[in-house]
């Protein structure tokens, strides 16, 4: 294969959370560009082994290290590994995140601590850590933020603080950092239907998904590899003039809402209104169809 197929050939980048997910579909798709992966995980070794023996098919040298982002120790430790084999690295995606989807007023202060260790407290360290080994390469940090911190979702306040703040690192080490030639952005997905959303909504998960594949501008519901396309074009050196910008991977999702607002009418059955089913075509508004748009012209 041309390198312009694999484009990250001979790079190395660290991906946490790469045992399942957004991080694992990222970590494979790194691995199909040419990029030697390694993912972490906190608990599910067999599953980060998994993704391994895939990516190591694409790009030999692929592994899994343990991390929990939970522990300072457990940060240090990876970095000293990391070091200790002397192993610089060209990009790091802090992509693992875990929170409790609860209202505000309900959640227990080890809630908020755990939330705020792994998305700002650990990530700003992980950064601190990992910028000898990104330096001498001008590497890059790329944040997984999330839609949490553009709207709100019921039950995400705690996790779009954390996840808001860490948008706010991410600028700043864009500054601090360009100097010394290490950039850092951050990408924010929409809807991702990986395990957390299926904990988030519970019973209500199918339900969920279908009003993402009805309403979204692209008439789907994410899969991590579709969000984990715009992840690994912020790992190729082009994307060094989006340093500090928070790049929403959305597929217009967010912008959407509002419109989509304008669709849940759709959703309602006519007979839970009443409403007599139109003869032909669409909505006016939606001028579909022929009917709707001479509708539309006639009511000006
Ligand atoms: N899913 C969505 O709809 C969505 C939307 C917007 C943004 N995001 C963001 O995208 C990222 C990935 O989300 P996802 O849905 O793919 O997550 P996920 O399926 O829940 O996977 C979470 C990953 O993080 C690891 N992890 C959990 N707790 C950890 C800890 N304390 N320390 C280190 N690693 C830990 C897990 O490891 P184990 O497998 O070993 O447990 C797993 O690899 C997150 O930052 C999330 O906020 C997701």
């Amino acid at each position: 294969m041309s390198d312009d197929h694999r484009p990250l050939a001979g790079r190395r980048v660290l991906i946490t959370g790469g045992s399942r997910g957004l991080g694992a579909a990222t970590a494979h798709r790194l691995a199909g560009m040419g990029a030697e992966v390694v993912v972490t995980y906190r608990q599910r070794a067999e599953e980060a082994e998994a993704v391994v023996a895939a990516c190591a098919a694409l790009t030999p040298g692929a592994r899994a290290e343990p991390l929990d982002l939970l522990e300072e120790d457990s940060v240090r430790a990876l970095f000293g590994r990391l070091e200790a084999a002397g192993e610089e690295l060209d990009v790091v995606i802090a992509n693992a995140a875990a929170t409790a989807f609860k209202p505000l007023l309900e959640l227990k202060l080890h809630q908020i601590d755990k939330t705020f260790a792994i998305s700002v407290r650990h990530f700003l360290l992980l950064a601190q850590l990992a910028f000898p080994l990104l330096e001498p390469r001008g590497g890059r940090i790329v944040a997984v933020s999330g839609a949490d911190t553009v709207g709100y979702i019921p039950g995400h306040g705690l996790l779009a603080a954390a996840k808001s703040s860490m948008e706010t690192l991410v600028r700043y080490l864009a500054c601090e950092l360009g100097p010394l030639g290490v950039t850092a952005v951050g990408v924010l997905p929409g809807y991702i239907d990986t395990e957390s959303i299926q904990l988030m909504a519970g019973p209500y998960h199918d339900k969920l998904k279908a009003a993402e594949e009805l309403t979204h501008p692209l008439r789907r519901a994410a899969t991590p590899e579709d969000a984990s396309e715009a992840v690994a074009l912020l790992c190729l050196d082009e994307a060094r003039w989006l340093n500090g910008q928070i790049v929403q991977n959305d597929g217009a999702g967010l912008f959407a809402y509002m419109g989509r607002f304008g669709h849940a009418w759709a959703m309602v059955p006519d007979a839970a209104t009443g409403t007599a089913p139109p003869a032909a075509g669409d909505a006016p508004m939606l001028g579909h169809s022929d009917v709707g748009s001479e509708r539309a012209e006639a009511g000006g």
